[in-house]
Formats: structure tokens, sequence, C-alpha cells
């Protein structure tokens, strides 16, 4: 059922670790076959080699950066012969720093990878999605996108394009049977955050860490109930509060959270 939907293949665009890992796996258990992206090939490899090794499903890997001006041109060669029925992008970067501390170009390489590429990869697969009447499309949002974030200026600022993005296409692509979500996620223990300080973090601001197999099942368990879906209790509770709160309490109180 899931796969007549959703497959028979299905895109992961960030799908070597973390969240994206734990897509791919999910996905596989439930016979779709996988084509993942990611820059560094020997992650992707040990992916393919473990979904390959507990399923029966095809997995092919391509190592590009989403950021690179040919993006498209490769994911349409990788995919020229098969029937892509699900995207998830996945791909973000989860790194504090002032807005000043970063160069002009790292800080428009961020829009690239985070605001750039799904709608790139949205407007290429959505289109024989929706010819075919079927299909599905999860973005992944943050809990920044409530609010300005200091730390996260960029960051927060892409994120709240994903997911207003994200709930636009649910509207526009709904009644051709494509399902789109907006899955915002908090800190989640995946091998960008841990290494970006997200122990610390946690600890600091008392936030519990969400593990990437119950972001992936969340957002596949709620593919249905779109525009948006926020994974999480506690991220549930916190983002009622923002939604409470006047424009410069959520600025202040996002920033000092850190919320991601
Ligand atoms: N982790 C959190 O606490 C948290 C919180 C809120 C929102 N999010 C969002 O959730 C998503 C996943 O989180 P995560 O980043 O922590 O990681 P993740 O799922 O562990 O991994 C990110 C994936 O994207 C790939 N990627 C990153 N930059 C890329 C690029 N330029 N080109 C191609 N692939 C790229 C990574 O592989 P390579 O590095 O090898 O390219 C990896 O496969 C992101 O959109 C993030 O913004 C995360």
């Amino acid at each position: 059922m899931f796969a007549q939907q959703y497959g028979p293949w299905a895109l992961i665009a960030g799908g070597s670790e973390g969240v994206g890992a734990s897509f791919a796996r999910k996905l596989a258990a439930r016979g779709l076959n996988l084509v993942l992206l990611a820059r560094k090939p020997g992650p992707l490899e040990q992916v393919a080699q473990e979904v390959s090794a507990n399923s029966h499903v095809q997995v092919r890997t391509a190592s590009m950066d989403l950021r690179a001006a040919d993006m498209l041109d490769r994911v349409r060669a990788i995919t020229e012969d098969i029937e892509v029925g699900m995207l998830i992008y996945n791909a973000g970067v989860v790194s504090p720093a002032p807005f000043l501390d970063r160069s002009l170009e790292r800080n428009l390489q961020a829009l690239r990878l985070t605001v750039d590429g799904p709608v790139i990869l949205s407007h290429h697969f959505a289109t024989k999605m929706r010819e075919r009447r079927r299909g599905g499309i999860i973005i992944l949002g943050s809990m920044s996108s409530f609010a300005g974030s200091g730390n996260f200026v960029v960051y927060s600022a892409a994120k709240s394009f994903d997911v207003t993005f994200g709930e636009g296409l649910w509207y526009e692509l709904k009644p051709y049977g494509v399902n789109v979500l907006s899955l915002i996620i908090g800190l989640t223990r995946t091998p960008k955050l841990m290494s970006a300080g997200g122990a610390e973090l946690a600890q600091k601001t008392g936030q519990p860490l969400l593990e990437p197999d119950e972001v992936a099942q969340e957002g596949l368990d709620n593919l249905e109930n779109g525009p948006t879906w926020i994974a999480g209790a506690h991220n549930r509770e916190m983002a009622a509060a923002y939604h409470g709160m006047d424009r410069k309490t959520a600025v202040q109180t996002l920033s000092g959270n850190s919320n991601i």
C-alpha cells in the first residue's frame, strides 16, 4: 500500500547520516527503492550496504554537493530511468555563529542548500507526481522557524521559508493525491548536531534530545496529516508557547533557548 502510493523509488537529499539515514532504513522496510545523496561517500556507502543487507530494495547513491550549480543535472542523470514517488529534503546545516562572523559567501551557501535545494528538487519531482496523481514530499523544518534567532540568523530565516514553502505546496498538491509535509524538529541526536556541541546545548537549555529514528517515524506516520507536523511532545508544547508570544518575546526566547 505505502509502496504503491509513494514508490517505487524515494530520493533522500541528505540521506547518509542521522535523520536522513533513519528515513532510508524506514523507507526500505516499507519496500521503497532508494536514491541517497550526500557529499561524503563513506557514510553513503555504509547506509547503502546496511539497507541492502536487511531488505530486498535497490539502492543508488551519489556523492554530490546539493549547493552546486549542476545539482539538478546530476540528479536528473541518476534518476532519469526510474520513477521517484517520494522526496525527502533532509540536508541542512546546524552550526551556530553570529551572522557577521561568517563571510557573505558562506551565508549565501547556506541559502543554496536550505532554500534553493528544496525548491529545485520539489519542482522537478512534483511535476511528475502531479501527473501520476500520487506521491509524497517531506521537507525538514526546525523549531527555529518560529521567529528570528540570534546565532542562527540565516538558518532560522531559511527554515521559516522551508516550512511555509512546504505548507503552500501541500495546499496546491493535495487535490492531486500528492502529500506534502513540513516536518518541524528540534534538538536531535545527529552526528552533525553532536559535532556542533549538541550535548552541551541540550544540557544548558534543559531540552530533551530526540533520536533520529523517532523523528523519521513521526514524519512517515504523519505524512498524510500535513501541512505541518512538529516531532516530539516537548517541541509541540514549546511551539504552542511561541505562538502565544509577541514577536519581541519570541525572538528573545528563541535566541536564549538556542532552539534549532
Ligand atoms: N539535528 C538537529 O538537532 C536539528 C534540529 C532542527 C532541525 N534540524 C534539521 O533537520 C535536518 C537533518 O538534521 P542534521 O543536519 O542534524 O542531520 P543528518 O540527518 O544527520 O544529516 C544531514 C545530511 O545531509 C547531508 N548534507 C549536508 N550538507 C550537504 C550538502 N551541502 N550537499 C549534500 N548533502 C549534504 C549530510 O551528509 P554530508 O555531510 O556527507 O554531505 C547528511 O547526509 C536538517 O535539515 C536540519 O536543519 C536538525
